[in-house]
């Protein structure tokens, strides 16, 4: 990778917290989320879904439905038209969870597959059409169980996804050890913004307003599996309202609008249900993970051993890859990981909010608390003495970390000095206290990117790029660097984000889109300022008329002779040469399979967590969190505070209250709407402390800049059981901790023992 060494020692824009530029058109109602798109003559389409996990469909009886008020069109397996199978992924492109095309064939594989499809006029009448579609299923047995570990495991067979040194050995001849499983149930993303898709199609070319956070993606994907080519399809996402990874890739209803757009040649709506979002749209599959440290009397790990399954669909593979963080977060001479399958009937899993490290540092953060009460040695402290020189995994030197930085200030700020080690020895107000602290870490990386910026004759700017906002500031992050680079105010630069035919740009996924975008876009305004400098040098009536253009610079939005004061605003310069635009692309490229790669990259963080616990009405609250993180340079430290805050109550929904459940019976998630799917809100959350620790990590990028967006939920839950333990006396091992848990708490006898 290009050591480009730009330090920012001075930026008025860059590090400075901003408010987002999309802000007003949010609040306002203005901003065109993708349901929100309308058009003349559009139909609606409604799926209908399979009420059994498990069998063949025997029948499709369509004919009251087709006669009902308003309806265009049934469409099942027998008549949607050709849909196709994308070759293998490569890379980050092709990707798609499930690759099965919808109403491919007549088998049903788990409960919530689309086995039909109704178009009508009216979203009520396509939904009262698509529930009166009667399907018959010649049933099989399914298998929703949630039981994984030490059951048969399907093919593939477990893997060893990380392994150095002689595990077993090291265990049997350990000073001290611990073993245990750590159980986490499916967990469902719920984005505010349901899935939907509005399917555009004319002359063989589809126009898709998507949920996605990978537009590049999905159009690849789409045309892949239409069998039309990549210039003919558009995805569009102006705007998002979240996706926790649940729109990374695309899902089959996706296919669904656009069939039947192309099928009855005009505009087709579908927007996935809440309900139908905890079928066919992804989750965080079920995981169970058996831990197994030991440690030398002073506490020194000398092996750590992680074995995981976790289920994945009957057709598709999904390896949550729990032992991701495991190889390199502590020293240690003997480490295993292996990961297993097991199939369920159930939807496809997927990425959910920092995959694979979030519940595998559940396991692991649990674990090490468990062993730091074995050895009765401070968990912090444990962590301390177990900091490696380098990355034990690969062998590289860490680019830029400072976990030990992060659980020492993250300690003191928290007033972890104060604790004392016995259960439910801690109380104020009347309350119980539990202290618990959990690290954390999540990949570094930026992937291949490309962008382009212009400088207008009205003074203003213009910067496209094919990635998209997920809601987190991508759109203002953008605009900053713009800023940085032209001196040209905010208001002034336009962002356009959300469009596949724009220059490709990252996913909106892995916490990279920040790092990847950052080289791109500098290296884009550069080259739209030099093409500045060369037109007001080179131009007939041009104050600078006879400079070469090495002699000036842009400043503030104005160029000047090198040093001097004398200047002449953009717009001016463009004006007088009747030039209406200059611009410039920039394309960088990603760190995944890069040869010359030479550091391990990652951030690292620390959560401390303070509970409160009444054992006389079973009431357990969490009542401060203190959150110490290390992400590299802060671009705009506003929207990554809020970034983490945001991840920090999702780890207290992870710990307290997420879970899907599946009726073993029918094989249907049951609890499959915001009222009995409980998520973590306001009154379940304190004021939650964030500290940036700010070291620029610059052999990721010129700024200095990794990601934010998954490493704040990291940990979170393990910190949380830790604490509950602390206060409880009882150790939950099996997400989430339910009141029944605690009922059996020995506290108030236990305080004084
Ligand atoms: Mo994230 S799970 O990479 O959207």
């Amino acid at each position: 990778m290009e050591q480009a060494q730009e330090q920012i020692k001075e930026s008025k824009i860059i590090g400075v917290p901003t408010s987002r530029i999309d802000g007003p058109l949010k609040t306002t109602g203005t901003a065109m989320y993708s349901s929100d798109h309308h058009f003349l003559n559009l139909a609606y389409a409604w799926p209908t879904t399979a009420t059994v996990a498990s069998g063949t469909i025997s029948n499709i009886d369509t004919s009251v439905a087709e006669k009902m008020p308003g309806v265009l069109a049934v469409y099942h397996h027998g008549n949607l038209g050709p849909l196709y199978r994308t070759p293998p992924a490569a890379g980050f492109s092709m990707i798609v969870d499930e690759k099965r095309p919808p109403l491919e064939d007549t088998t049903v594989r788990y409960y919530g597959q689309y086995v039909a499809v109704a178009v009508a006029q009216t979203v009520e009448q396509a939904r009262a059409a698509a529930e009166a579609i009667k399907v018959t299923y010649a049933k099989t047995p399914h298998n929703t169980s949630d039981k994984l570990l030490g059951t048969p495991i399907s093919e593939p067979k477990p893997k060893e996804a990380t392994k150095r040194g002689d595990t077993t050995k090291a265990l049997a001849s350990a000073a001290v050890k611990h073993d245990a499983v750590y159980v986490m149930p499916t967990e469902t993303h719920n984005p505010i913004e349901l899935h939907a898709s509005v399917a555009a199609y004319k002359d063989g070319k589809y126009t898709l307003y998507e949920t996605s956070q990978a537009v590049v993606n999905h159009r690849d994907v789409l045309a892949a599996m239409l069998g039309v080519p990549p210039e003919n399809v558009q995805v569009i996402t102006r705007f998002l309202g979240s996706g926790f990874g649940g729109k990374l890739w695309p899902w089959p209803h996706s296919l669904l609008a656009a069939s039947c757009a192309r099928n009855l040649n005009r505009p087709v709506k579908l927007v996935v249900s809440r309900s139908m979002m905890f079928q066919s749209v992804g989750h965080r599959p079920a995981i169970d993970q058996r831990v197994q440290l030991a440690a030398d009397a002073s506490g020194k790990l000398t092996a750590i051993q992680q074995d995981y399954v976790n289920h994945t669909s009957i057709q598709d593979d999904y390896d949550e890859g729990c032992g991701e963080a495991t190889g390199f977060l502590y020293s240690s001479p003997n480490v295993l990981v292996t990961g297993g399958l097991a199939r369920r009937n159930v939807g496809m899993p997927t990425a959910m909010r920092g995959p694979g490290a979030v519940p595998g540092l559940y396991a692991l953060e649990s674990a090490m608390d468990e062993l730091a009460l074995k050895l009765k040695m401070d968990p912090v402290q444990l962590r301390l003495i177990n900091e490696p020189e380098k990355d034990e995994s690969t062998g590289q030197p860490f680019s830029s970390r400072h976990l030990k930085e992060c659980l020492t200030t993250g300690a003191e700020k928290f007033g972890w000095n104060e604790r004392t080690p016995g259960i439910g020895s801690m109380q104020r107000d009347g309350l119980t206290l539990g202290w618990g602290m959990a690290a954390c870490t999540w990949i570094a990386a930026r992937s291949e990117a490309e962008a382009t910026v212009e400088l207008h004759q009205d003074g203003s700017a213009r910067v496209i790029c094919g990635t998209q906002d997920i809601g987190t500031g991508t759109y203002t992050v953008i605009a900053q660097m713009v800023a940085h680079e032209t001196g040209l105010p905010l208001n002034k630069i336009e962002v356009v984000l959300g469009d596949s035919s724009l220059p490709p740009g990252p996913i909106s996924g892995g916490s990279w889109a920040t790092a990847s975008v950052v080289p791109a876009v500098l290296q884009a305004a550069q080259k739209a300022g030099k093409s500045l400098l060369d037109v007001a040098s080179g131009t007939v009536d041009s104050p600078f008329k006879g400079k070469k253009s090495e002699e000036l610079e842009l400043v503030d939005g104005s160029v000047r002779l090198k040093g001097q004061t004398n200047a002449v605003s953009l717009a001016e310069v463009l004006k007088i040469a009747k030039v209406k635009a200059v611009s410039g692309t920039g394309k960088s490229e990603g760190t995944f399979g890069n040869p010359a790669l030479k550091y391990s990259f990652h951030s690292y963080g620390a959560h401390f967590v303070e509970v409160t616990w009444q054992p006389e009405i079973a009431r357990l609250r969490v009542s401060r969190i203190v959150t110490v993180i290390d992400a590299g340079r802060m671009l705009n430290p506003k929207a990554a505070r809020n970034q983490i805050e945001g991840a920090v109550v999702m780890g207290v929904g992870m710990a307290l209250f997420e879970a899907t459940e599946y009726d073993q019976r029918s094989g249907a998630p049951i609890n499959s709407n915001l009222a009995d799917y409980v998520v973590a809100v306001n009154a379940d959350t304190p004021t939650i402390d964030v500290t940036f620790l700010d070291y620029p990590d610059y052999n990721l990028n010129p700024l200095g800049a990794r990601g934010v967006g998954e490493i704040g939920l990291a940990g979170v839950a393990a910190a949380i059981t830790n604490a509950v333990h602390h206060a409880t006396g009882i150790r939950v091992r099996n997400l989430p901790v339910r009141i029944e848990d605690l009922l059996t708490s020995p506290n108030g006898k236990l305080a004084s023992a």
